[in-house]
């Protein structure tokens, strides 16, 4: 183990920025986010940031709702989504967006209207996706594709992202930019983002933590691409960044790493 944190060109596929551990991951996500809301601000546009569910933004939001980012987070200027959602209403623990307004958001000084979590009760998934859709479109002067200033996403070890699920339809979706769809592997309903929007944004950066990714991290970075099996790859901003901030456990099965370790 050790405590420096490198960069991995993995060219096309991101840069892979290596840290010690989990606290160093959130650490890093905060001040993205940090950044990215400075960036947006000094450019003069809203700051369209979406966070991801998992375990790795809670941390991460547990620093920006404090001393010393707390203070220097243009809160005014944020507007805060979810690249996806779990079909449960906004109390359920299993909410994403539920568990970081409980979790953060709502120690911190921003105006609930700037915080749009996806509807899920009294509307059909279906009108819920549609919705949301509008909303996004309708921050950036009713844009075709609007252009996120952060996406935050998570990797499952079965090598989705967001709620793209190996197998499924929404990872080859091109003309909605957000969709519902019935995820059979895990017999639900899933609100999320589709590969259109995701890769608009300006930067996004997978979070991506402990041994369990390792094998999957590798696949997805080094192996062939087949999105089907593995949607995390078909994540690749078209004039954006994509950063991979993982920690040394996950990273352990890189080819890259090991040349450099
Ligand atoms: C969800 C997430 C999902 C998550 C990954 C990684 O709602 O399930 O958005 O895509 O980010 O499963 O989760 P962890 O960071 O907890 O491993």
């Amino acid at each position: 183990m050790t405590n420096e944190v490198r960069t991995l060109d993995y060219g096309d596929r991101g840069s892979v920025v290596v840290v010690p551990d989990g606290d160093a991951l959130a650490n890093m996500a905060a001040n993205l986010l940090l950044t990215s809301a400075e960036e947006a601000t000094a450019a003069g546009h809203r700051a369209l940031i979406a966070l991801s569910g998992g375990s790795t933004p809670k941390k991460m939001g547990e620093l920006l709702a404090m001393a010393p980012l707390i203070e220097r987070i243009p809160w005014d200027n944020l507007e805060i989504f979810w690249g996806d959602e779990r079909w449960v209403p906004l109390a359920d623990p299993e909410s994403n967006a539920g568990e970081a307004i409980r979790g953060f958001l709502d120690q911190a000084p921003i105006d609930p209207e700037h915080i749009h979590p996806f509807a899920t009760e009294g509307i059909s998934p279906e009108d819920s996706a549609a919705a949301m859709e509008r909303t996004v479109r309708d921050l950036q002067g009713n844009a075709d594709v609007p252009r996120f200033d952060l996406i935050l996403l998570g990797m499952g070890d079965d090598g989705h992202t967001a709620s793209l699920f190996p197998g499924t339809a929404a990872v080859h979706e091109t003309g909605r930019l957000v969709v519902s769809h019935h995820v059979d592997k895990l017999d639900t309903t899933r609100l999320t983002f589709t590969p259109r929007l995701l890769n608009a944004a300006f930067k996004v950066a997978f979070l991506v933590g402990g041994e369990g990714k390792a094998e999957m991290l590798a696949k997805v970075l080094d192996g062939p691409v087949d999105v089907d099996t593995m949607p995390s790859q078909a994540i690749h901003p078209a004039s954006g960044h994509l950063t991979w901030i993982v920690d040394e456990a996950a990273a352990s099965q890189l080819a890259r790493n090991a040349r450099h370790g």
